[in-house]
């Protein structure tokens, strides 16, 4: 993957300063959110953040929920749950379901507010670290959920030292990741994922074989999706083939009558991005369990 290998290149220095950072603050907050894209919930994580954050409390944020499929976030919440994770939908681009968060992270560190109230810190503010790759949305979330609300710079760690912390009321705060944090940049298949949803920029990939092997995903999990948007399709045909008859569909015809396939692979993208074919999640708990 082109854009995967320049950022292979780009990161290393990066990646060892951010976890350094991340290290250095963990002892100063209570929980980690982490912001995913709710249409591809596995390729929009971080790798190390398990290792990373060790057992500090962790809540998934499935942002872009009004792009995904919800019956399959429905799963993704349920996934975790079982393995004793909160995650909660989320849609910054209305403010959906972010009314939500205060609560939950309350309630995900009940046992947190206990003992500070045993320790007679009843008044100490929940500290929530926010994390995410990048384009998922963590900035939007920080912005629509703070309301540019930051936090005085204090005398007191972890506020003085350049980190971005947020008041969100008397009992919660935010910080915003000290850095950058990466996707699992050596899968293929993740960097494809990010490529769909156009976290990775398409420039220096092959256009068609990426709307090929969104067709392949598309034609599995989505068929009556596609048939509503493009017509009657021969879903026994190829990737290939399938591309060319949507192509032909929209009248992409060049000379000869061959469908311009990059044309087509170009609508296709666009039309999936803009969820114009639908609400779709290319990513399932249930052959992640
Ligand atoms: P980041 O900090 O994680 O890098 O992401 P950022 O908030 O910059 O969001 C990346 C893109 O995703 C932005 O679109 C943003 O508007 C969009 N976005 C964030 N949350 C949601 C959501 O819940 N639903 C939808 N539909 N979109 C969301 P952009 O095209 O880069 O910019 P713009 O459209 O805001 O101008």
């Amino acid at each position: 993957m082109g854009e995967s290998n320049q950022t292979i290149q780009w990161f290393p220095g990066h990646m060892a300063k951010t976890k350094r950072k991340i290290k250095e603050i963990l002892p100063l907050i209570d929980a980690v959110a982490e912001v995913v894209d709710a249409r591809i919930p596995v390729s929009s994580r971080n790798p190390d953040l398990a290792e990373l954050i060790g057992s500090k409390p962790l809540i998934i944020l499935l942002n872009k929920c009004d792009m995904a499929d919800s019956s399959v976030t429905d799963g993704w919440i349920a996934y975790y749950r079982k393995k004793g994770i909160t995650a909660i939908p989320i849609d910054c681009k209305s403010g959906k379901g972010l009314s939500k968060f205060k609560d939950t992270v309350k309630t995900a560190l009940a046992d947190r507010l206990e003992y500070y109230k045993e320790k007679g810190m009843a008044g100490k503010p929940l500290r929530v670290m926010v994390v995410g790759i990048p384009n998922v949305g963590k900035s939007s979330f920080i912005n629509r959920i703070a309301k540019g609300n930051k936090a005085k710079v204090e005398n007191r760690p972890g506020v003085t030292r350049g980190n971005q912390w947020f008041t969100i009321d008397k009992q919660l705060e935010l910080l915003d990741t000290p850095g950058v944090l990466w996707p699992k940049f050596e899968d293929e298949r993740v960097g494809e994922r990010l490529a769909f949803t156009g976290a990775v920029k398409d420039r220096i990939l092959d256009i068609e074989l990426l709307a090929m092997r969104l067709l392949e995903i598309l034609s599995e999990d989505y068929a009556d999706l596609l048939t509503a948007r493009y017509g009657q399709l021969d879903f026994s045909l190829d990737s290939y083939d399938l591309l060319c008859a949507i192509g032909k569909k929209r009248g992409m015809v060049i000379r000869g009558g061959e469908t311009d396939t990059e044309r087509a692979a170009n609508m296709l993208l666009e039309e999936y991005r803009n969820c114009k074919i639908g609400n779709i999640t290319l990513e399932r708990a249930d052959n992640n369990a």
